[in-house]
């Protein structure tokens, strides 16, 4: 089978190809980034002289590149991690969500059709269900909660599950959806909470904590979600929506006092900044429709994994530093130039 993946030099996608490639060795795996501020080339770089993969450079907004793409390389599945991600670059910016999150599945979604491919996966977030109250944790999301969008970014993720129900429905393209929590583990682009107060922790500079920091999320190891990514892809039903959840709630806050323990970091370097415009509450997701039907298991603990992330970031201080410098974002495109 062939795959492309798109966003896979972003966070989540980078991982879904470390994971995949070297479990599917007879499979083959198309990356297809855009390299935008979020990809990082050095994220796969060391996936390149695999049998089974290839990194092609290209975005997912342009109609007719798309489609050409798909008509060289015959893809059998698609998998969709690639997005504008942030929420607080959406409110300052809402434009480029739209086009890449909205306009650029619908190029996705359009080429899967014309090529009749066999699946079509679209990743996409918890975040498109709204927020739930603060004192009622009887509450969870599941599938068959209404969209209720609040943000920018939520609404651009909404608006693309639509058009890819919208496929299913009125083309029989075979889709499925994965609705997933917040995600923690390597490779996260630090402008997200772990890598901004690991980065600024070590540095020893103030970190910036959104009101009172009592806002929950639910936090899941970006592993466990890309293992239940493969499932639903596999084994997932067409036309089907799944929740991935952590089961793993945590007020920012405590969140933020978690990992300056475990950097042995004073909690005198938390500064409460003015609350994010519209900032959901609380976030908490049913996964049991994946666990019960597709047998999810998650391999770990939220007391583990940060740990583990941690540890990840103290020992790739160079890669955080290659952000910051900037430096990261050209690496490939001067490699491309050079040959
Ligand atoms: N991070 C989370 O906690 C979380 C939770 C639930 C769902 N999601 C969803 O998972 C997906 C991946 O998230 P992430 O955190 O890895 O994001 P990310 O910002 O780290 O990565 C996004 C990737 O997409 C690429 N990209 C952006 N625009 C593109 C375009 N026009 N054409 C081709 N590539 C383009 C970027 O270069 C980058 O490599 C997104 O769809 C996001 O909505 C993320």
């Amino acid at each position: 089978m062939k795959y492309l993946v798109t966003g896979g030099s972003g966070f989540i996608g980078s991982n879904f190809l470390h994971y995949v490639t070297k479990k599917y060795p007879l499979d083959e795996y198309v990356c297809l980034d855009a390299l935008t501020y979020a990809g990082n080339y050095h994220n796969i770089e060391n996936l390149k002289n695999l049998s089974n993969y290839k990194f092609v450079y290209g975005d997912i907004t342009n109609r007719e590149f798309i489609l050409e793409l798909f008509k060289k390389e015959k893809f059998d599945v698609v998998i969709n991690f690639a997005a504008e991600s942030h929420v607080d670059n959406s409110i300052k910016n809402p434009t480029i969500f739209l086009t890449t999150n909205i306009i650029g599945t619908q190029n996705l979604l359009e080429a899967s059709l014309k090529n009749q491919i066999k699946r079509y996966h679209q990743i996409s977030t918890d975040e498109v269900y709204g927020d739930l109250p603060l004192d009622r944790s009887d509450l969870l999301f599941t599938e068959n909660s209404p969209i209720k969008t609040s943000s920018p970014y939520s609404t651009s993720k909404a608006s693309a599950d639509l058009l890819v129900m919208a496929y299913y429905r009125t083309f029989g393209l075979p889709v499925t959806i994965s609705r997933c929590s917040n995600n923690y583990g390597p490779y996260q682009f630090p402008e997200k909470l772990i890598p901004v107060v690991i980065s600024k922790a070590l540095n020893d500079e103030q970190i910036p904590v959104y009101g009172t920091g009592e806002n929950i999320r639910d936090w899941i190891h970006v592993h466990d979600h890309n293992v239940g990514v493969d499932l639903i892809v596999r084994n997932g039903q067409v036309g089907e929506v799944y929740n991935l959840g952590g089961r793993s709630e945590k007020t920012n806050l405590k969140l933020v006092k978690i990992i300056l323990k475990e950097l042995k970091k004073s909690e005198e370097l938390i500064s409460f900044v003015e609350d994010r415009k519209g900032h959901d509450l609380r976030y908490a997701i049913d996964c049991s429709k994946i666990e019960n039907e597709l047998d999810f298991k998650r391999s770990y603990q939220f007391e583990d994994g940060i740990k583990e992330t941690i540890l990840w970031y103290l020992n790739n201080v160079k890669w955080l530093e290659q952000i910051k410098s900037k430096e990261y974002q050209s690496a490939y495109l001067r490699k491309r130039e050079v040959k």
